[in-house]
């Protein structure tokens, strides 16, 4: 039977396969797999259930999504990327048994003034550049001095995001590993600090725990190469059926504002998918989709459930699936056809459209 809906297959396989990319990066390092925002869209649980023999730890950013995670018996070790910000927070936190980012002093005197059980598991995060979570590097003494103080903590470890490491030339970059090694000096700590870009350009930044999130799916970070030069495999591809196909004559347009007119006889066809879905609304005109393994151009508006693409000369019957990315047309593509990048896309995929795995 035809399935006349959009779906997005996610291939359980190519993310092993990524992984194992990041361990040949990276040798030897801890792995945090980062799963937040329903695993960059692919799926919280089926992709925490494939990786939780494979990874040393979980990170996610909001503590609903490590409730969803330990409901289903993950028990993996899980970050807590954001951190928690009340009691409340914290005692959830420790009743599920998470790990803790600590970047801000409030995040301190809380866990100074409220009794626990026992300890919790604290990262401590340093703003090396990035200026958006983190103490400050003079703070970080000081800090470290109170979390060994207090009998509610115990620190694993320092952390901190690179800003610009999806540029391989950045120097900045630089400057925020430097800062990572004067407080390794100082004070002898795991730290992590990688993210996918700086597990495939910055080896200097592999540390002691790497945390990968978009190569695990199979994107290249912007600019730093494509999907085959970084031996990446797509975990989703993004179909949908052909649910029409028509002939327009010279002159006719095709879609919302007629941005597009045809200038001869073309066969369009109307593909089943559209911005309600998460394909994105300003792809530029050169954009296309995949037939049958032909590319086909998008003509016109993306609709919210449809989008119009020219069939002339190609092979193709009403309800073939059309592929938006994934396996032969990398997301990197779209990214840059929409002007985004793919983490954008593979998060914007909504829910109407149904995940499968394989
Ligand atoms: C703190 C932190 N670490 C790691 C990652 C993973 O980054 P990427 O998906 O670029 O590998 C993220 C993602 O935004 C993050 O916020």
């Amino acid at each position: 039977m035809t399935n006349w809906q959009p779906q997005a297959r996610i291939d359980l396989h190519a993310l092993q396969h990524n992984l194992t990319q990041v361990r040949q990066r990276a040798p030897g390092r801890q792995i945090i797999a980062v799963i937040k925002a329903d695993a960059y869209g692919h799926g919280l649980l089926p992709v925490a259930q494939a990786l939780r023999d494979q990874v040393n730890m979980f990170a996610v950013a909001r503590l609903h999504e490590a409730v969803t995670l330990r409901e289903a018996d993950i028990t993996t070790d899980l970050l807590l990327l954001e951190g928690v910000n009340d009691r409340e927070e914290l005692s959830l936190a420790t009743h599920l048994n998470l790990q803790l980012v600590v970047h801000q002093a409030s995040q301190i005197t809380l866990l100074r003034h409220t009794q626990l059980r026992q300890p919790v598991l604290c990262w401590l995060k340093v703003n090396t550049g990035m200026h958006r979570l983190g103490l400050a590097p003079a703070e970080v003494d000081a800090a470290i001095q109170q979390l060994c103080r207090c009998e509610n903590s115990q620190l694993v470890g320092l952390m901190t995001h690179l800003a610009n490491a999806d540029d391989p030339t950045d120097a900045s970059v630089q400057q925020q590993l430097n800062q990572m090694v004067t407080l390794g000096r100082r004070h002898d700590l795991p730290q992590t600090i990688a993210n996918s870009a700086g597990i495939l350009h910055w080896p200097a930044s592999h540390a002691d725990w790497v945390r990968p999130g978009l190569m695990l799916y199979g994107a290249a970070p912007h600019s730093a190469g494509t999907i085959s030069t970084c031996r990446l495999q797509p975990v989703m591809t993004l179909t949908a059926p052909l649910l029409a196909i028509r002939q327009v004559q010279a002159g006719d347009r095709v879609g919302y504002n007629g941005i597009w007119q045809a200038h001869q006889t073309r066969r369009i066809g109307v593909v089943g998918i559209g911005y309600g879905d998460g394909y994105p609304r300003n792809i530029s005109g050169d954009a296309y989709v995949l037939i049958n393994q032909h590319p086909a151009r998008i003509v016109g508006r993306i609709s919210m459930d449809m989008l119009s693409i020219d069939l002339t000369d190609i092979p193709a019957h009403i309800g073939d699936r059309t592929v938006l990315w994934g396996n032969g047309l990398p997301t990197d593509q779209v990214a840059i056809w929409a002007q985004t990048l793919p983490y954008t896309l593979f998060t914007g995929v909504s829910a109407r459209v149904s995940r499968h795995y394989q």
